[in-house]
């Protein structure tokens, strides 16, 4: 069974769409283990409680010296045998050490179809004003995975959603998440947990 720990910043919508998604049997090789929240204030904690799931806030403010921090959250995930990590809506950036104790091992989830409207400073409503500023028709969600170059690691899956005339940043976040995030992370995920369950067998 592959240990997954999803870290989370705000809503946690894609959060309960993998909670829903392993509900329905969409990833029997993985479990959820451990939600691993940015701040005390993040509604995706409740989400987590809801579903029984364990949590824990590492907020990267508390730590003065980044190293610190990113050996916290390597000590954190490891100390629960996670070997998977996804990132879902979180906002914080994980250092080096993170990344190399998960190498090919760390997902993530971009409101937009990469290398569009992605990079430092590319989050939240902030990427759907862009597309919109730009005038693009389409755009979508990709999952990616992660390392040090901010959306910058291979794509593993993306999505294309219509951009409609009427639009605002915020109609157009929840048509993107609804058609594309919500569907492509829980397969992401699926592909993720068959190909490290294949990796142990062999
Ligand atoms: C949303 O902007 C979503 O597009 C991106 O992160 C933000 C919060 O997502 N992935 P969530 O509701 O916390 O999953």
């Amino acid at each position: 069974m592959i240990k997954i720990a999803v870290l989370v910043s705000g809503g946690g919508t894609n959060l309960q769409a993998l909670i829903d998604a392993q509900k329905a049997g969409a990833f029997p090789n993985g479990e959820i283990v451990l939600v691993m929240a940015s701040n005390q204030k993040a509604y995706a904690l409740e989400r987590a409680k809801n579903a029984g799931i364990e949590s824990v806030v590492v907020s990267r403010k508390s730590f003065a010296d980044p190293a610190d921090y990113d050996r916290v959250v390597v000590e954190t995930l490891q100390s629960r045998g996670i070997e998977l990590v996804v990132l879902a809506g979180f906002l914080s950036i994980l250092g080096k050490p993170v990344i190399d104790a998960y190498p090919g091992r760390i997902l993530n989830i971009h409101p937009s179809l990469i290398p569009s409207f992605c990079g430092a400073g590319f989050y939240g409503l902030r990427v759907h004003q862009a597309a919109l500023d730009y005038g693009v028709k389409v755009t979508g969600a990709t999952v990616h995975l992660v390392n040090e170059i901010p959306d910058g690691g291979r794509i593993l899956l993306q999505k294309a959603v219509d951009v409609l005339p009427d639009d605002t940043p915020e109609t157009l976040q929840r048509r993107v998440m609804e058609q594309a995030e919500w569907k492509l992370l829980p397969q992401a995920v699926a592909m993720l947990c068959e190909q490290l369950e294949q990796e142990k067998k062999s």
